[in-house]
């Protein structure tokens, strides 16, 4: 590829996948900015929007898969795995799912024999050749006074649905890595839930390999230590963790929550309409290089650390939580060129050698393992 530097796959390759999401216009061949960077940088790809429910099958039983089967193609020529993005979700997935024939609350023994339906189908068609499924997306409640979050699934299952997402999942392909995904779950009390809820599963003997981090962070916020311990703690479960959806906001306001206290204030939440000030930059790239210190000195855990898009002018943090603001999260600027971001994982990359400590929970099961 003219004008890029070499691969950052490369810097990474034997430690971590470095992956990225394809979006709509980039499988359907209209933003080809973005195909020759993530060809160029990436081996992991997960569709953004062309794997949810309502892309797949926007009716009963017509599946829609040119969109899906163009990234598993591209994959194939890129040698890089294909994360399949999600099975199982509250948005994104058509009400078809959840009404009769006469608009009426559907029986939960149908909404339940849909779901295993749209699972076998889209992971049996893909069986052998995307390598892992976020099979569950965020099912755990921000409120304090709430386990699980409300939603059309549970409304019509019950509890159900959970574990025989994963199980409908697991029968469809055995060698696929099945994956719970969710935001902030690393602190809080949405932590202390998350693990709650895994630890269920894993008692239930549910086939789920790996809790996904999504990691829509921004520059401060959450701290190191904050997400090192939940590595810790995923890890001490027996489960990998994938760090999935990851972007640095440089804006405030990472939660609809932080707004309300901006308000008043309009102009400082947008205030790099025209350019990302150097020093800004630098300091995102500090954070990214911190960041992904952390995931290196735990790659026995992480295997994989997704990008929630591929440049800036792309990325949905330009209209989340507020429409239209100019977002700088990503390591490529708007015109596809490499930011200081960049620069900085390719020089830890290049540096990693120094960066492995094993966790000891990690550790100590394999010699268990070894032993028995
Ligand atoms: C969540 C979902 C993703 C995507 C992002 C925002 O994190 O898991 O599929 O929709 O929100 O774009």
């Amino acid at each position: 590829m003219q004008n890029h530097p070499l691969p950052l796959k490369d810097a990474f390759q034997g430690c971590l996948r470095l992956g990225a999401t394809l979006s709509v216009s980039t499988l359907n061949g209209e933003d080809t900015v973005s195909e020759a960077i993530a060809r160029h940088h990436f081996d992991a790809f997960t569709a953004e929007n062309s794997m949810k429910p309502v892309n797949l099958q926007p009716r009963e039983g017509k599946f829609t898969f040119a969109q899906a089967d163009r990234l598993l193609e591209i994959a194939t020529q890129c040698e890089a795995i294909v994360v399949g993005h999600a099975l199982v979700w509250h948005q994104q997935t058509p009400q078809w799912f959840f009404v009769d024939e006469s608009g009426e609350k559907a029986r939960r023994d149908v909404v339940l024999q849909r779901m295993r339906h749209h699972i076998s189908n889209v992971v049996g068609r893909y069986r052998g050749r995307v390598q892992e499924w976020d099979v569950l997306n965020e099912v755990i409640s921000d409120k304090s006074d709430e386990f699980l979050r409300p939603n059309v699934w549970l409304d019509a299952t019950g509890e159900e649905y959970i574990a025989e997402a994963f199980r409908a999942a697991h029968a469809a392909d055995p060698h696929a890595v099945l994956i719970y995904n969710d935001y902030d779950i690393e602190s809080g009390q949405k932590h202390e839930k998350t693990l709650r809820f895994l630890k269920s599963l894993l008692d239930a003997n549910v086939p789920i390999h790996a809790v996904g981090i999504q990691g829509h962070w921004d520059l401060e916020d959450p701290t190191l230590a904050t997400i090192e311990r939940a590595i810790q703690n995923f890890a001490a479960l027996g489960l990998k963790v994938k760090i999935t959806e990851l972007d640095v906001s440089v804006l405030p306001g990472r939660h609809e929550a932080d707004l309300a206290a901006l308000q008043g204030y309009e102009e400082k939440l947008d205030p790099f309409k025209h350019i990302l000030p150097d020093a800004i930059a630098e300091r995102q790239a500090r954070r990214y290089s911190e960041l992904f210190s952390l995931f290196l000195k735990y790659r026995e855990t992480i295997d994989r650390v997704t990008l929630w898009g591929v440049h800036d002018g792309s990325s949905w943090l330009n209209n989340f939580p507020i429409h239209g603001r100019t977002n700088y999260p990503l390591l490529f600027d708007r015109k596809g060129q490499p930011k200081a971001a960049f620069h900085a994982l390719r020089q830890l990359g290049a540096e990693k050698e120094n960066t492995f400590i094993e966790h000891p929970a990690v550790s100590s099961r394999r010699v268990a393992s070894a032993v028995a």
